[in-house]
């Protein structure tokens, strides 16, 4: 890797960290650009805190070679350091203070003047919708509560680069809402994001490119619309009106489409991809033939929708396992494990 800055906020090459036996990073790879969202992707235990720590210097690579802006992650950590800022799980802000008393004391400690460390912290407790919270003890905030303070920590000083280790796990919609508009204002203001994510529409919402990574490696990278594309063209989601038309409709597709088809939850769902080779035309007529080889069998067709597969499908297809695995693997999972 070029010492030269290249307008790239993160470049890592070969990044490898074990512990024990657990190869949480195995030859991780970034190339990050600097100024917008870059939304690193993955499974429960796929290396993404690790990479992050890594990033952030908290933790040395066994091997392989990272760079912050241009510093080595290893021999420049005090450089990396002082650009970068972390949210996630760890703990910022001091629980027995109130949002405001952590607000001002962080700003003090980046130096700021008292009247300014005040300022800074009204203005991000109203930006995060914490106002009526501001006398409260940070313990006694709910979870998502919790976790806007500590975006709000962690952007006190504006860093050039900011981690997110999953900032909207376990959130109901509304606080996921509010965090993502806080990531896009964050980022409008010129800092670059690094944001971990278990959540396909979160990091297809927020990030301009992808990183998914598994097993500690990054499979696939991409703009959220390459990595769709990547896996077909489109997919076409059917509904029929009788449920007991879906195996004779099932059977046509695949002799149409040529493609499996993917029986839903919902006993009339039927989902298929179509357009393998990549031309929106193919996709749209595969679909038109698939639907006039239903129609001449009878089978009525309620809802109809031809899209761009969903990044849970995108995982799927690059991984062949589930990104969030059902209740039941997990639990064959860990009882492997131990
Ligand atoms: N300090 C540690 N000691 C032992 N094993 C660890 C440690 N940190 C991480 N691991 C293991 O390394 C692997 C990667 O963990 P990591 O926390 O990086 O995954 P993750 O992608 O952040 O997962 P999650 O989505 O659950 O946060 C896992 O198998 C994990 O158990
Ligand atoms: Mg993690």
């Amino acid at each position: 890797m070029s010492r030269r800055a290249t307008g790239l906020a993160i470049e890592a090459a070969g990044l490898t960290r074990s512990f024990g036996e657990t190869h949480a990073l195995a030859g991780l790879d970034l190339a990050v650009p600097a100024g917008a969202v870059y939304g690193l992707l993955g499974p429960n235990g796929a290396g993404k805190t690790t990479a992050v720590r890594v990033l952030a210097t908290l933790l040395r690579p066994d091997g392989g070679q990272a760079r912050v802006f241009g510093h080595d992650v290893v021999t420049e950590a005090d450089a990396v350091r002082a650009r970068v800022s972390l949210t996630g799980q760890y703990a910022s802000v001091d629980e027995d203070l109130t949002g405001t008393e952590n607000l001002i004391l962080l700003g003090r400690l980046l130096g700021l003047r008292k009247p300014a460390a005040q300022q800074r912290a009204e203005q991000l407790l109203a930006a995060f919708g914490l106002t009526d919270a501001a006398g409260r003890q940070v313990k006694k905030y709910s979870g998502g509560m919790r976790r806007r303070i500590d975006i709000a920590a962690s952007i006190l000083s504006t860093p050039d680069l900011l981690f997110l280790d999953e900032p909207t796990t376990g959130l109901d919609p509304r606080s996921r809402n509010q965090v993502w508009e806080i990531v896009r204002a964050v980022v409008a203001h010129g800092t670059t994001v690094l944001l971990t994510t278990q959540y396909l529409d979160e990091a297809d919402k927020l990030a301009s490119r992808i990183a998914v990574v598994d097993h500690g490696r990054v499979i696939a990278e991409g703009t959220p619309g390459e990595l769709k594309s990547s896996v077909g063209s489109g997919t076409v989601h059917l509904r029929l009106r009788d449920a007991a038309q879906r195996p004779e409709a099932e059977r046509l597709l695949g002799t149409t489409l040529g493609v499996p088809v993917q029986l839903e939850p919902d006993p009339v769902a039927i989902t298929a991809r179509v357009g393998g080779d990549g031309s929106d035309l193919d996709a749209s007529a595969q679909a038109a033939r698939a639907l006039g080889e239903l129609s001449r069998a009878g089978i009525v067709v309620d809802d109809f929708s031809l899209g761009q597969p969903s990044l849970d499908e995108v995982f799927l297809a690059l991984t062949d396992h589930p990104a969030v695995p059902a209740e039941a693997e997990r639990d064959d999972a860990l009882e492997a494990a131990r």
